[in-house]
């Protein structure tokens, strides 16, 4: 299986403390990957425990991603502690339900900033030291709403419908330089991120009746696709999304 193998990789996860990234994380290093967080938490996650039991090295770095401008210092953290960087996974991000006649001006620039700005700049600081190397893996987490407009959630769309540009933008400058950029568009998943969908009895009937799975994701559906964007069984899949979301948009 060395075609999946990830052994001597460097892989940096944002938000990789909990929710999807977590099991992303975990994923990548049971693949044989060394990992790097990035939370804004300062409780260590159970994650870097689990990983090093793995015999895998994990290293935290506390950033706040609303801040792009020093996202530099993130990529020199893994290369200074980890050696080099292989694998970027823009996990990392916040949504804000409201309707669009009331949105309010920051939670848009909150939105942006996490799931838009900051990725766009940890992708050119990642590629940056990719190119030198010759190679590597961006993965962003698109979403549905990479497609689907969604409803009173017109930044998280808006964000969400830049990463899929993005994703291609980025392919097309890099894929000849041993760059692959892709994304995995997840479907409706039981996170935290969902909390207030699930407990919504209206809203979570609506949802199960079109997914043709029948179920909510769960994390550990992820992994697949990650260890596959990551490894070198992707090396001629660019500019592409994975949909991995129980048949949702094929209904
Ligand atoms: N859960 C879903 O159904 C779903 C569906 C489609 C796409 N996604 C995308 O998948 C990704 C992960 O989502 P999730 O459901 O695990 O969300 P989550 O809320 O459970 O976790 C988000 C992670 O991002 C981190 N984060 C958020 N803002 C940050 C900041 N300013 N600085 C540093 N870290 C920050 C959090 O700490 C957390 O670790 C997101 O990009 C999300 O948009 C999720």
């Amino acid at each position: 299986m060395e075609l999946f193998s990830l052994k001597n990789q460097v892989a940096l996860v944002t938000g990789g403390n909990r929710g999807l990234g977590k099991e992303i994380a975990l994923g990548l290093a049971k693949a044989g990957a060394d990992i790097a967080i990035v939370q804004r938490s300062e409780i260590e996650s159970e994650v870097v425990r689990e990983i090093n039991k793995l015999g895998r090295r994990c290293i935290t770095i506390r950033y706040d991603l609303t801040d792009s401008s020093n996202v530099e210092y993130v990529i020199n953290q893994v290369i200074n502690e980890l050696g080099k960087l292989d694998i970027l996974i823009n996990n990392a991000g916040v949504q804000h339900r409201e309707p669009s006649e009331t949105f309010p001006e920051d939670q848009w620039d909150f939105v942006m900033n996490v799931n838009a700005k900051t990725v766009f700049y940890l992708c050119q600081a990642a590629g940056k030291h990719m190119l030198k190397q010759g190679k590597g893996k961006i993965i962003n987490l698109a979403s549905l709403l990479s497609f689907q407009g969604g409803y009173t959630v017109p930044a998280y769309a808006a964000s969400k419908g830049a990463i899929a540009q993005l994703i291609k933008a980025l392919s097309n400058e890099w894929a000849s330089r041993g760059i692959n950029v892709n994304g995995i568009a997840p479907g409706y998943m039981q996170t935290d991120m969902n909390v207030n969908l699930i407990n919504d009895e209206t809203r979570n009937r609506q949802i199960l009746e079109r997914i043709p799975a029948g179920r909510w994701g769960k994390p550990e559906d992820l992994v697949g696709a990650a260890i596959f964007l990551s490894s070198p069984a992707s090396n001629y899949v660019n500019g592409e999304i994975i949909t991995v979301d129980g048949g949702w948009m094929g209904r």
